[in-house]
């Protein structure tokens, strides 16, 4: 039994589809979240930046005295994930893992692509852990550049003519490719799974990494004896940005009223 909370990462409010699954599971959990939605898109940085604001975002959660923190962001899982496990004594539970291996068992074409921002793509890290876990799969990847921010700002609906001209465009490369799962290598993205299934078809599985990378936690957790025992869960939000946006968002995706509080790095 650990009854520290667990700290969640995000550039921004992308990190919401894994508090969201750990919410629902691990319902006697402290959360504390961070999303650095004032300097995001990550993916608008180089390598060298993204892991020194991964750094201060991790060392703002530690300060809480966490059991663990969920890297609820490919850019970070990509770019920053090795550092931070060099130089904080505390585990980190990166999107990438449980990503690759959720997609790999479910494809029957053998074929997946996958979408994240462009560092991560750049990174190499989803295709070698998806060929990792099996041999035979053809990884079609492909990199959206604008699609973290633009979920940020509030265009992610069916009907949003901005999300849908945007994943019209990028997607494209998909039709006909003969994918049947695609991998949502940003957690930004599944905010953007309907206008996704939309676009490419009901039938193309999306695996969401954030989701994934929840559960992985809920089973590590489990598995070391580190739940906590208690009634019910706190919850602390931590933004770099504008809280009423943030909180905006946050109520609409998580169900319930939440008030951020804003925490510059
Ligand atoms: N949510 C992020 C990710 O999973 C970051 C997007 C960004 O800030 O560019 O990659």
């Amino acid at each position: 039994m650990d009854n520290r909370a667990i700290g969640v990462l995000d550039s921004g409010i992308g990190g919401l589809t894994s508090a969201k699954v750990l919410e629902e599971i691990l319902p006697r959990e402290d959360i504390i979240y961070f999303g650095d939605s004032r300097r995001m898109p990550y993916g608008g940085h180089t390598k060298e930046e993204i892991r020194e604001m991964s750094v201060q975002g991790a060392a703002f959660l530690d300060s809480f005295n966490v059991k663990a923190i969920l890297l609820a962001c490919g850019t970070i899982s990509t770019n920053a994930a090795d550092m931070l496990r060099d130089r904080f004594k505390t585990p980190f539970i990166g999107v990438v893992d449980a990503a690759c291996a959720a997609a790999a068992r479910v494809t029957r074409t053998k074929k997946i692509g996958v979408i994240a921002t462009p560092p991560s793509i750049a990174s190499g890290v989803y295709e070698r852990g998806l060929t990792g876990c099996r041999g035979d799969l053809t990884v079609i990847t492909h990199a959206c550049a604008n699609f973290a921010g633009m979920v940020e700002q509030g265009h992610f609906r069916v009907g949003d003519a901005l999300a849908e001209r945007e994943v019209g465009r990028e997607l494209k490369c998909f039709l006909g490719s003969g994918i049947d799962t695609l991998l949502l290598g940003c957690t930004h993205y599944p905010l953007l799974s309907e206008v996704i299934a939309q676009y490419l078809g009901a039938e193309i599985r999306q695996i969401s990494a954030g989701v994934e990378a929840a559960r992985a936690l809920a089973d590590y957790l489990t598995g070391r004896d580190m739940l906590a025992d208690r009634a019910a869960g706190r919850r602390l939000w931590y933004t770099s940005g504008d809280p009423h946006t943030f909180g905006h968002t946050a109520d609409i995706f998580l169900g319930h009223h939440i008030v951020p509080e804003q925490k510059i790095l």
